[in-house]
């Protein structure tokens, strides 16, 4: 059931129509409820910033151990070793320093060159052809080819890759996550480039020695290897994907901000860290409780689950003003779209990068645009919502 701006509050993660528009619920959340429980689904929902971050940050009373998704930690599944997003201190700290080695600001920064060429390559050929849809075109290829090409996917199988089902997590709308990839998807490529070493993710993973978390100095074993680079490619390009498709329809509604963006491309980068503020790829992150916790005078027992919704922390009025007004020249504080705590996107700078350029390089070609509302098409699931497909009148 869906609440009205007056009628129950009730806040649930599988209504598509809820999850379309959940601002005012999250407001009402926030003000009145800003701890929620829901008996059905049995979890607890905080929605101001600082609760939501004190669950980020607490790693000992919210754990990801068990699973950062509701129905992941409510299906009590085993979680495999090598998926840092749902690992605790010490394994996670262990994992996360193996990757991180390739998210450093240089490398990142390095990468600038190649996002603008593989989105310059793509916006010319649709330039050529006439049609372009924000997500299909753009939002779906360009963090594919990105993140393939930072993992050292061959470009020829990216799309074949991806579209056989690289995402870790699997979530129909309206209906709970179907299951936990094994990563097997990637099995013939780790092969592959096992014969063909060059400089990327994969390459470096399979050689570099670590000390675990029993003091042994070893490689990551093959299915510990598989899950890192599933990880990667769920959280790099689902993401990404969303924050491009959010870019084209807030854009679109906000002529004279994309103006002023199309005559000041100083403004872009702060742009984006509104539009990420504002339309969250991820919409909340989920905690088990390992020990009683107090929000506001009321008790989240050990042993429940508890959602922080990013989304509606992001909008919270004591931190930002007018927090549901998009503005591109809001000086974004520290929003939640990235996470915090020892959890926050390892990504993120990358995902700021394919953000900017790709703004950057649309507003080039079309300085203005409007969307074709009649043949676009929005998706919501458990995890997220977005935009499938955002066709531009040209
Ligand atoms: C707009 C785009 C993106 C958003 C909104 C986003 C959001 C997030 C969030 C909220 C988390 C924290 C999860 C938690 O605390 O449970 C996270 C973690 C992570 N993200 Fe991103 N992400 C984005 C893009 C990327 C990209 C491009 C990559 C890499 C290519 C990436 C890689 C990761 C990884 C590896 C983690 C796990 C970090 C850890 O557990 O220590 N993300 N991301």
């Amino acid at each position: 059931m869906t609440a009205t701006a007056t009628g129950e509050i009730h806040y649930d993660p599988y209504d598509v129509d809820l999850n379309t528009d959940p601002f005012p619920m999250f407001r009402r959340l926030r003000e009145e409820m800003p701890l929620y429980y829901n008996a059905e689904h049995d979890f607890y929902a905080l929605s101001r910033l600082d609760d939501v971050r004190t669950i980020l940050m607490d790693q000992e009373t919210f754990i990801s151990g068990r699973g950062a998704i509701l129905e992941i930690i409510k299906a009590d599944m085993p979680i495999p070793s090598g998926i840092l997003v749902f690992e605790d201190p010490p394994i996670h700290d262990i994992h996360r320093k193996l990757l991180a080695r390739m998210f450093t600001p240089q490398r990142i920064r390095a990468l600038e060159p190649q996002v603008r060429a593989e989105c310059v390559r793509i916006l010319d050929d649709v330039q050529q052809r006439g049609d372009f849809d924000f997500v299909a075109d753009l939002g779906l290829l360009l963090p594919m080819r990105v993140v393939g090409r930072l993992i050292g996917i061959p470009e020829g199988e990216q799309s074949e890759m991806f579209e056989n089902g690289l995402d870790l997590l699997h979530s129909e709308p309206g209906q709970p996550l179907a299951g936990v990839s094994s990563g097997e998807a990637f099995s013939d490529f780790v092969d592959w480039r096992a014969e063909h070493p060059s400089d990327d993710l994969v390459t470096e993973l399979r050689t570099v020695e670590f000390e675990d978390e029993h003091g042994t100095v070893r490689q990551l074993t093959r299915e510990e290897l598989l899950l890192y680079l599933t990880v990667v490619a769920t959280a790099g390009a689902d993401t990404t994907t969303r924050l491009i498709g959010a870019m084209g329809k807030l854009l679109a509604e906000h002529p004279d901000q994309r103006r002023q963006l199309a005559d000041d491309r100083s403004l872009l980068g702060n742009a984006i860290e509104e539009i990420v503020r504002y339309e969250p790829p991820a919409t909340h992150l989920a905690r088990y409780v390992t020990r009683d916790a107090s929000f506001n005078g009321q008790t989240v027992p050990a042993g429940s689950v508890v959602l922080a919704l990013l989304a509606a922390a992001n909008r919270d009025e004591a931190h930002f003003p007018n927090g549901d007004t998009f503005d591109v020249h809001r000086k974004v504080r520290a929003h939640l779209s990235f996470g915090n705590g020892t959890h926050y996107c390892l990504g993120n700078a990358l995902a700021r990068l394919e953000g900017r350029i790709a703004l950057d390089e649309v507003l080039t070609r079309w300085p203005d645009w409007e969307i074709d509302m009649t043949r676009a098409r929005y998706v919501t699931t458990s995890l997220a919502r977005g935009w499938a497909s955002l066709p531009m009148v040209i």
